[in-house]
């Protein structure tokens, strides 16, 4: 029997520790380690001839760890707080830039106090006071002001935005979230940080940011707007790799985990544009996207062998939410079916395809995401399908992440 360790090493939680990588923890991210072993594995040429395409950019992990190693990558992201963000990490900025930058942390550390107890934009974050105590969210509110007045709003400012990074840090260090686990949760009491603590910490934070940032890249990685079950915008180029994590069909919704985020830096301004962003996201399942998905129509026929029974007997469990399930399931692979699909358009002859996809379970019926996915790439002309074990995910059910290859002949 062939044991399959868990791999801390080959989640995001090894991306910590990894310079630009490691600027903010989220969620979605994929180990650098990873993708760095990909682009080892599969001949790519450092100069005009390799092109990669990372459909789902989420924290541009793909994009950076090509950029450091002088190749050139595009990303895409429906998220447009991952946009902003993967494009920020993926930036030269100029020494002169960054010196100018360093200049403006002190001043915001003594500026923002002024503004604390005045009657201050707050972001409309669902109970917000389970994220953060009063006199933390007053101090936090002022920062956030003071960093307007600085460099703008986020997305105004492409060097400003360093500093953004760093009240986002400051923000989430300082809640009562906890992501210990796959999905975020609360701890019981929120914490009164004095402005002492939240000035060391932006301070040394914005410097480590700066820090990091001096290294110039010498490949090119730009992350677009961009749904994936669509055809992707032209750029002029055929990609002759595509690396890869789109989300598992495992109900999690990356929204939710990046809400504090998306609110603060204004990506988000209503609640109810946060459940259909969901619905745009594949897998997406989060208030809305769960109601939308009763009324759902495919657009398409054709769909991997297999999957009709396997959401028949999802929707047949007997449980509470298994009709619904079953159409979350069909929905998710219907949706990956339509990426692949539309992807061939844009592939050079002989496109490699390196796919980190997650199995999942649903009412202990399993959800063999790596072979359904495997079955539409078949379907639809790529060759070359294999699929290899990467990690264990979890200790006690059978999830594994696997990699999921192919090759285009166009
Ligand atoms: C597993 S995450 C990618 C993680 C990434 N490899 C990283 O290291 O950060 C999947 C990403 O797919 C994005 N996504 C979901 N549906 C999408 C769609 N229809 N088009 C483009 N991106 C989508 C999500 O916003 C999320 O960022």
């Amino acid at each position: 029997m062939t044991i399959v360790s868990r791999r801390g090493d080959y989640t995001f939680q090894y991306n910590q520790r990894q310079n630009r990588h490691g600027w903010l923890r989220l969620t979605p991210a994929y180990s650098v380690k990873l993708v760095e072993e990909i682009t080892q594995q599969i001949e790519l040429d450092v100069g005009d001839r390799s092109i990669i395409l990372d459909p789902f950019s989420g924290t541009a992990t793909t994009g950076l760890a090509a950029a450091q190693i002088g190749l050139t990558a595009h990303l895409l992201d429906i998220n447009p707080f991952l946009v902003w963000f993967g494009n920020i990490k993926c930036t030269d900025y100029t020494p002169d830039e960054l010196a100018e930058l360093e200049c403006l942390i002190p001043i915001i550390v003594q500026t923002y106090k002024r503004f604390i107890g005045h009657n201050l934009w707050l972001p409309p974050i669902h109970q917000i006071e389970r994220w953060w105590s009063e006199s933390t969210l007053q101090i936090l509110a002022a920062m956030h002001h003071a960093l307007v007045e600085q460099v703008g709003q986020p997305g105004i400012d492409h060097t400003g935005d360093l500093l953004w990074i760093a009240f986002c840090r400051v923000m989430i260090d300082t809640s009562a979230a906890a992501f210990n686990h796959v999905s975020m949760s609360f701890h019981e009491e929120t914490t009164n940080h004095t402005t002492q603590t939240i000035d060391l910490f932006f301070s040394e934070i914005a410097t480590n940011i700066l820090h990091n940032a001096r290294y110039q890249m010498p490949g090119y990685a730009r992350v677009f707007q961009a749904d994936s079950r669509l055809a992707p915008p032209d750029r002029g180029v055929r990609y002759t790799h595509v690396i890869t994590s789109p989300p598992y069909p495992n109900r999690m919704s990356y929204i939710r985990e990046l809400r504090p985020y998306m609110y603060w830096t204004g990506f988000l301004k209503q609640a109810d544009r946060a459940g259909s962003l969901d619905w745009e996201s594949i897998g997406g399942t989060w208030g809305v996207a769960t109601s939308r998905l009763k009324d759902w129509q495919p657009a398409q026929s054709a769909l991997p062998d297999g999957l009709p029974e396997l959401c028949a007997k999802i929707e047949q469990s007997h449980e509470k939410n298994g009709v619904l399930m079953g159409r979350y399931i069909y929905k998710y692979f219907h949706d990956m079916h339509q990426h692949f699909q539309n992807l061939r358009a844009t592939l050079a002859p002989d496109a490699r395809l390196k796919y980190i996809v997650g199995n999942s379970s649903f009412y202990g019926i399993p959800v063999p995401t790596e072979k359904i996915l495997a079955n539409s790439l078949d379907q639809l002309g790529y060759a070359q399908i294999e699929r290899q074990i990467v990690r264990k995910r979890n200790s006690k059910k059978e999830l594994f992440e696997y990699c999921l290859s192919a090759v285009w002949n166009g």
